[in-house]
């Protein structure tokens, strides 16, 4: 792994042998600035190899069987020392939430191209060292969106309609037939706060079923079909009926609904968390609901929850009637995981062919052109003073004529994509290697 010297620059990781990937229709070759150049060689796609764990789901099998890789699974996730066996001959990596991606297990991978976490979550992974390796890690945040936003609508009709409870009363015996209480959801106001990816979805399916949506960001967002803009939070708690919450986890959305918030909330209105734990005050929300203030709540995301599956939850909001509590299970369906499969593995797969980082969780982002007669050089390098001017000198030394070039950085790495000659490619690219400032350097061709 690397480390920060005495202010804070990055230096340079342990040296890793050079590798070379190549395949038929995007050639690449890989190399690392520590040891001599090899010769240049390539080999097929095929011998691209892919190692996916966890049972990561079929879909991003057929994406890269489809680009010719070779792909083994496994069911199980693998301890580290397991990890660091496996992980020396991978050109692409795929897990979930249960396998640690720790610096010794990045310092293994050789040939380690990218790294794909198939799930939401990326703590499992030391995304700093994998980028001090040159190895960008991507994930699927967005793939369960439709997920969340259909659980969201169907559990605002199930609160106005007392679901939850009238069935918890027949299993339990009691025959409770009764209108009371009961309410279309036709009609009335449905107050989404954080209007992203999910806020946007719920609008859209709420308004379907004849809801009037209000909407509150801290950024300005393009309202869908006839949702509106609230002036403030205050404003939306104050006219909705049902308030749903879709914002991140962040210094300014924690414990963003407390007791004030509730209390600006309308007389007998609904609250539904499907966002993050920590946005609600959970006691509050119990005190709210026990006072009959509020009519119900539904809550999938808590402040403190099991690791794994486990008997011994506990929450202030159990056992008060109308409220629907679930395991942190809105985006988890057979859909969401099919599309977590396919989206992480287009993803793996663009960058091996296009170098493209866009949306890589580690990596400074790039979107380069599609590649059209010319070389394409990837430098992965520490961000540190004269970085760039060494490449150009590189450049300059060898006549080549670049045709594009697109450098991004972060604080500790930056990323240089050059697009240029082919007759110099192989010669900017062994001298680029070569430089100490130099991560990873691989050619597309
Ligand atoms: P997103 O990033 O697309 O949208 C979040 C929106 O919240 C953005 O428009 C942002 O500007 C807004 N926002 C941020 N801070 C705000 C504040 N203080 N006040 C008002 N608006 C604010 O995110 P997405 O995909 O819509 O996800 C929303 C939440 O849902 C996230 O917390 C995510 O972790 C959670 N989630 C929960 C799942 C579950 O299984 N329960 C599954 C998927 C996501």
């Amino acid at each position: 792994m690397g480390s920060r010297d005495g202010v804070g620059r990055c230096v340079a990781p342990p040296r890793r042998p050079p590798d070379v990937v190549a395949d038929a229709r995007y050639r690449s070759m890989v190399t690392t600035a520590e040891m001599p150049i090899p010769e240049q060689t390539s080999f097929p796609r095929s011998r691209i190899r892919v190692l996916l764990m966890e049972n990561v789901h079929a879909s991003a099998q057929d994406v890269f069987r489809a680009e010719g890789y070779q792909v083994e699974t496994l069911r199980e996730a693998l301890d580290e020392d397991a990890l660091r066996e496996r992980i020396r001959d991978v050109h692409i990596l795929g897990i979930r939430s249960r396998t640690q991606v720790t610096p010794g297990a990045l310092s293994e991978a050789r040939r380690l191209l990218t790294l794909g976490a198939f799930c939401i979550g990326t703590n499992q992974i030391d995304l700093g060292s994998a980028a001090l390796h040159g190895v960008p890690v991507f994930n699927a945040p967005f793939s369960n969106t439709r997920s969340v936003a259909e659980l969201v609508v169907a559990e605002v009709i199930a609160l106005a309609r007392r679901v939850a409870d009238r069935s918890r009363d027949l299993h339990e015996g009691r025959w409770r037939k009764a209108a009371t209480s009961s309410f279309e959801v036709r009609g009335k106001t449905l107050g989404i706060v954080g209007y992203g990816h999910i806020g946007t979805q719920v609008g859209v399916l709420a308004e379907a079923l004849g809801m009037q949506v209000l909407y509150h960001d801290i950024a300005s967002r393009l309202a869908m079909g006839n949702n509106r803009s609230a002036t403030s939070l205050r404003d939306l708690l104050g006219r909705s009926d049902f308030v749903t919450l879709h914002v991140p986890e962040t210094p300014l959305t924690r414990g963003m609904i407390g007791e004030r918030e509730l209390a600006w909330m309308r007389p007998g209105a609904y609250l539904l968390n499907l966002s993050r734990g920590s946005v609600v005050d959970v006691p509050a929300l119990a005190g709210a609901l026990r006072a009959g203030q509020l009519r119900g709540a539904a809550v999938d995301v808590f402040p403190a929850e099991p690791d794994g599956d486990s008997d011994t939850f506990t929450s202030e909001l159990q056992g008060i009637p109308n409220v629907i509590l679930t395991p942190h299970v809105a985006g988890s369906t057979e859909e969401a995981q099919e599309n977590i499969g396919r989206e992480v593995a287009e993803a793996l797969v663009k960058f091996v062919n296009t170098g493209a980082t866009a949306g890589s969780v580690n990596f400074p982002e790039v979107e380069p052109p599609v590649l059209r007669d010319h070389h394409r050089l990837l430098n992965v390098h520490h961000n540190v003073p004269g970085v760039l001017s060494s490449i150009n000198r590189i450049v300059a030394e060898s006549n080549a004529n670049i045709e594009g070039q697109i450098l991004a950085t972060d604080p500790s790495i930056g990323y240089l994509v050059m697009d240029l000659d082919r007759e110099v490619s192989r010669e900017v690219q062994q001298q680029m290697a070569l430089l100490e400032t130099s991560i990873r350097t691989r050619a597309i061709y």
